[in-house]
């Protein structure tokens, strides 16, 4: 037995990155994945890269009939077991320049993203009354602010917060809600992520990657497959007496 066999999950954002990390992994453990992403041309490559037991799905998770589009036809098609709202975006400015553009932005996908197919997937968790599993992506960032960070920070505590809410209320019926809060994770994220910071810093590209690795105290950045172990354990049946926790999987950074 395969500690996933038989289960039918949906990552939002899986299209590459840490998502595509959790949907090679939940198939390996005998899942049925179906990636939800903005991206479908992407997402279809991927699905199609990992194998026949993972499929993708148009998802624009700002969007209501756009989750519930996505979320029926899982449920629908073969039952959902598993949710991972792991769909964000990041963007950065000093609190001076912050614009409500970006501030909408990060929060409707961030957050009320994070919310509404949470919702979408527990009613259909609820109505089918086998339980579930609910992973929410948050990150350090949500542990506390940064200078540059303010509303991306704001939202991953947000689904900190989120996570301990539902997890509360949805145990009752029988649906375990997690979160996972990564520490810095390469990738095209981080890619982003660090020339952002050489705009707003003055670096040079690469050398703000350079300094968070540094300051790691597991001594590297982590990776996508470093993440895959908690989310397989959170989404297995070892994890049913776990709720509304939020799990730092992050080379020790929190608490350096
Ligand atoms: N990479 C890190 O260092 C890091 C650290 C802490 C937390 N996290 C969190 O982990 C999760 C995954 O991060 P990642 O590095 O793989 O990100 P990523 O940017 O590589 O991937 C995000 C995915 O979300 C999709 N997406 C964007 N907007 C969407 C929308 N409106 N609807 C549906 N899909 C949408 C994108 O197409 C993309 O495939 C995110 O929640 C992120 O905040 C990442």
């Amino acid at each position: 037995m395969k500690r996933l066999d038989g289960k039918s999950a949906l990552i939002t954002g899986a299209a590459r990155g840490i998502g595509r990390a959790f949907a090679e992994a939940y198939v390996r453990e005998g899942a049925v994945v179906t990636i939800g992403d903005i991206n479908i041309e992407r997402a279809r490559e991927t699905a199609a890269a990992i194998g026949p037991a993972c499929s993708a799905v148009q998802m624009d998770v700002t969007d209501q009939a756009s989750i519930d589009k996505a979320v029926d036809s899982v449920a629908e098609a073969r039952g959902l077991d598993i949710l991972i709202n792991n769909a964000a975006l990041f963007d950065l400015a000093p609190i001076v320049e912050i614009t409500r553009q970006s501030y909408d932005t990060l929060f409707a996908i961030n957050v009320a993203g994070t919310l509404f197919t949470m919702q979408a997937a527990a009613k259909h968790m609820i109505a089918a009354g086998r339980g579930g599993k609910i992973i929410n992506m948050a990150s350090q960032a949500g542990r506390r602010g940064e200078p540059l960070v303010a509303i991306y920070c704001a939202t991953k505590a947000a689904v900190i917060s989120l996570t301990q809410s539902a997890g509360l209320d949805l145990i009752k019926h029988g649906i375990n809600v997690n979160a996972i809060a990564p520490g810095v994770v390469d990738g095209e994220h981080w890619d982003g992520v660090d020339a952002k910071f050489a705009q707003h810093e003055g670096l040079a590209p690469g050398e703000k990657k350079r300094q968070v690795a540094a300051a790691v105290p597991f001594g590297r950045m982590g990776t996508a497959e470093d993440l895959t172990g908690m989310a397989v354990f959170l989404a297995s049946a070892e994890a049913d007496y776990i709720v509304a926790q939020t799990y730092n999987v992050d080379g020790g950074n929190w608490m350096s």
